[in-house]
């Protein structure tokens, strides 16, 4: 079965938004909008919590976020525990961040990259599996660490 993608971006980014949901689209995936859809100024936290909430709640297999530079998305994404959102820029670390990190939501600036690249890291995020192994034991130390109950 095909995954969902649940995708969200502020008003900086909303044309950037469209472009990657109709990539991803094309390819196959099936895309939940959670917004924002037009260049009302508005506040990215507002969309990168109900992104969280899909791929928290099963309803999302992964998310993507994008607003001006990425990083405020992130920041509020990371927030939820359970998330694990990572910016990138390139497409190497999209890919790490997948295999590594089990990274569940890719952040990304559309006042930093261009659309090509943004598609690109979109299939990157989308198209890697999560590695396991030693990596699993480092992320349940996250979950630890949400949990407060992590002792270094
Ligand atoms: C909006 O102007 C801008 O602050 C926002 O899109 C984002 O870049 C925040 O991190």
């Amino acid at each position: 079965m095909s995954k969902t993608i649940v995708i969200g971006s502020d008003h900086a980014a909303y044309k950037l938004k469209e472009i990657v949901a109709n990539h991803l689209r094309e390819r196959g995936f099936t895309l939940i909008d959670v917004g924002t859809n037009s260049p009302e100024s508005c506040n990215y936290p507002v969309f990168a919590h109900r992104a969280c909430e899909k791929v928290l709640s099963g309803e999302a297999d992964l998310g993507i976020l994008i607003c001006g530079t990425g990083i405020g998305m992130s920041m509020a994404a990371n927030k939820h525990h359970g998330i694990r959102a990572a910016c990138c820029s390139d497409t190497f670390s999209a890919r790490l961040t997948r295999l590594h990190n089990d990274a569940n939501v890719l952040c990304f600036g559309e006042r930093v990259i261009g659309q090509g690249l943004a598609c690109d890291l979109a299939d990157v995020f989308v198209d890697t599996p999560f590695e396991g192994g030693k990596h699993a034991m480092r992320i349940a130390m996250f979950e630890e660490i949400e949990a407060g109950t992590f002792e270094a």
